[in-house]
């Protein structure tokens, strides 16, 4: 057994699981009326419906004891006060340090953070201004037009997702792109409408070593040399944004081009430092920090809430409580908003990057799952794909369904559409259908009683779905701000009850260092090296057509 599963409260929740299997969320509405007032909770512009999973007064009260139990209050403040807890890294984990603009000091090992935060804030100010303002010209002295931003992970699946989400609000000044992957048909068709002359580029990567971001930063390079022919030019047209200056400096990019960050901001959770210019580039810099604004309230609301009414710690204990105890194995995030289009890509890297990892804090193989698989896609779209499964297979999938009371643009008779389904699934997905409603619903309907007993089966949805709702007002700088940081400290918390370093990723490591291994052997026709029979062949294959082709 490991320390949690020693634990009588852990204990408590395994056997109270074994009876809520039992029970219908159909049944507990029904002996409940006050249960969406029990089980919700009202934030900084966020209400949170949790009422819609197999719990009853007992089941939080018992995970609330076992969050007690695990010490999680005390894992909070040293999180806040910047202890070194990303363990395996030696590193203290202080985003919510970016978006503190109380201008408090926080001393860690001798260092001021707010002061280096600050003076970031600034650079990305006086920055952002000039290339907006178009007093940052490009080799030939014409105003910066486009922005591309080069980057993987953490360097980019969160600025991507904030500048998606947030499109309606940008004047338009620049227009920014993303360029993530090593496959040079992304490099290429972002390039191709583009004017060298006209063409900023941020290399974003906090290591500058991967592979890829440096490859696509390389061809990035020769693209612009090629229409400047001059290397001066690199100064007019690349910054950097990296914890690791010696390699960006020796890449080629100007030390008064190179935007900091730190080994105390996680890549993903690194999009409120400059990681995040080419949000501010695109929104400009006042709603940048209305972002990080919206982000600080709810580190707030974490920080000084009791428990009991926390709501990223309630969203923990509830993926605790469905994916540990009741043994779901994947969660779906489910936005009813175009804009937050890319907000479970961002989530699944958030999530399973973190926590995704069956070894704890002291170097055991867990005897428990940990976080389920994170999956999702606009509502609405999931709905004529993959809702079949949500409603009737066999495996039950969490789903956290995020809406908004307005929309981000209306239009006539679009939105009323849109949250009627929003709504209308998460009931269905709790109240489902019986077989007597069904067969009484086809006599109903006038079908013969041969035709009842062939589809009635069919048509049975068992419900007892747990769903969450998270209905905000309106997606802006600073509600965006707030939900992502939700999530964030929903992760941490997890973290803390599974007893996993949720920052590091020793996971990526290996694969990467294969990959290295392999180019050598398909670019050198003298280099072999030993793998199995199926590795062995691929690549024989691969280089075969190659050769031939
Ligand atoms: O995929 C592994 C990873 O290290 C992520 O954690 C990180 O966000 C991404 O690669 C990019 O890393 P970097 O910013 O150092 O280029």
């Amino acid at each position: 057994m490991t320390a949690r599963t020693k634990l009588q409260s852990w204990q408590h929740l395994t056997n109270h699981a074994d009876k809520m299997k039992d029970e219908h969320m159909n049944d507990l509405f029904a002996a409940d009326e006050q249960r969406f007032n029990r089980f919700s909770l009202k934030v900084s512009g966020f209400l949170f419906d949790y009422s819609k999973n197999l719990i009853t007064a007992e089941t939080m009260q018992s995970l609330f004891t076992l969050a007690r139990d695990c010490h999680l209050e005390e894992w909070r403040e040293k999180m806040f006060t910047g202890e070194r807890i990303n363990q395996t890294e030696d590193r203290a984990v202080l985003h919510v340090a970016l978006r503190d603009r109380s201008k408090s000091p926080l001393i860690v090992d001798g260092e001021n953070l707010t002061e280096m935060v600050n003076s970031a804030l600034e650079q990305i100010n006086a920055f952002t201004q000039r290339v907006r303002t178009g007093e940052w010209l490009g080799y030939s002295g014409k105003r910066i037009s486009d922005v591309v931003n080069i980057g993987v992970g953490g360097s980019n699946l969160g600025p991507q997702m904030v500048t998606e989400a947030l499109k309606h609000y940008s004047d338009n000044c620049v227009n920014v792109h993303y360029v993530s992957n090593v496959d040079g048909t992304q490099i290429a068709d972002v390039l191709r409408p583009l004017d060298p002359e006209k063409t900023l580029f941020i290399i974003s990567s906090k290591t500058f070593t991967t592979t890829e971001t440096m490859t696509n930063a390389q061809t990035a390079m020769k693209w612009l040399v090629a229409s400047a022919f001059d290397e001066n030019a690199i100064a007019k047209h690349f910054v950097a944004v990296s914890a690791n200056k010696e390699n960006a400096t020796k890449f080629g990019i100007k030390e008064e081009n190179i935007f900091d960050m730190w080994d105390w901001v996680g890549g993903r959770f690194s999009l409120w430092s400059a990681i995040g210019l080419p949000i501010a580039l695109d929104l400009g810099f006042d709603k940048f920090i209305e972002l990080l604004e919206g982000a600080h309230e709810i580190d707030q609301h974490f920080y000084n809430s009791p428990l009991e009414q926390n709501m990223p710690v309630i969203m923990a204990l509830l993926s605790l409580w469905n994916c540990t105890f009741l043994g779901s194995q994947s969660q779906a995030i489910l936005p009813y908003d175009q804009p937050l289009h890319m907000l479970s890509a961002y989530l699944q890297q958030a999530e399973m990057e973190s926590n995704g990892k069956s070894v704890n804090w002291f170097g055991e193989t867990v005897d428990y799952p940990t976080v389920p698989s994170i999956w999702g896609e606009i509502g609405i779209n999931g709905q004529h794909a993959f809702y079949q499964y949500l409603h009737q297979s066999n495996n039950v999938v969490p789903a956290d369904f995020i809406g908004s009371v307005e929309s981000t643009t209306p239009v006539q008779g679009h939105h009323d559409t849109l949250m009627a389904n929003f709504f209308a699934q998460t009931e269905a997905l709790m109240g489902g259908v019986n077989e007597t409603q069904v067969r009484e619903d086809l006599k109903a309907k006038g079908r013969t009683q041969e035709y009842i007993d062939n589809v009635a089966p069919h048509k049975v949805h068992k419900g007892n779905r747990p769903t969450n709702t998270i209905l905000m007002n309106r997606i802006e700088p600073r509600s965006l701000g707030g939900l992502i940081a939700l999530y964030e400290h929903k992760i941490f918390t997890q973290g803390v009850l599974l007893q996993i370093c949720s920052f590091d990723q020793w996971g990526v490591e290996l694969g990467k260092g294969l990959a290295n291994r392999i180019q050598q052997e398909l670019t050198q026709d003298d280099v072999s090296n030993p793998h199995d029979n199926s590795t062995s062949e691929l690549i024989k294959h691969y280089k075969h057509i190659k050769a031939n082709s």
